[in-house]
């Protein structure tokens, strides 16, 4: 997969609370090497402003809401994830960005690399040719 994808998860919907679950090269589309969650965003925040070259993510809002702004180096597209049994599926090389946090959200990332800093590509224009040139 080379585009970013909306994945539903499976939800088990029971009256003592609901339970949803991915497991790797099911729901997720590749092996699982790390997982980080960002929390107590304050109001207004941006977080995100970067590319990898490498990473795969899968984001979930496992808690509240938030935006994820994707960039594939020519056009735009934001996703709006407010509900946990709902994934992002995002592929490398995308720039992307997360605002619009509510109070007290969860985003899970679930990547496909361990840390890399190298991995990262933090100069918007030094993406856009980056991009330009892998087309
Ligand atoms: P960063 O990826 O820059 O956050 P954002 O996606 O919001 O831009 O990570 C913030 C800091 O956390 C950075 O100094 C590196 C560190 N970090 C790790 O050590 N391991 C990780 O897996 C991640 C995602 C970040």
């Amino acid at each position: 997969m080379n585009q970013p994808k909306i994945i539903q998860l499976p939800k088990f919907l029971d009256a003592r609370g609901n339970l949803s679950f991915a497991e790797e090269f099911k729901q997720i589309p590749y092996k699982i090497a790390r997982t980080y969650w960002i929390y107590d965003v304050p109001g207004g925040e941006i977080r995100g402003g970067h590319a990898y070259r490498e990473n795969e993510e899968f984001i979930i809002a496992l808690s509240g809401s938030f935006d994820v702004i994707l960039d594939n180096g020519i056009e735009k597209q934001t996703y709006s994830l407010n509900r946990s049994y709902y994934g992002l599926y995002i592929p490398k090389g995308f720039w992307r960005e997360m605002n619009n946090f509510s109070t007290n959200s969860l985003a899970l990332v679930l990547a496909s690399t361990p840390y890399c800093p190298n991995d990262y590509i933090y100069d918007y224009e030094h993406f856009k040719r980056y991009a330009n040139e892998k087309k």
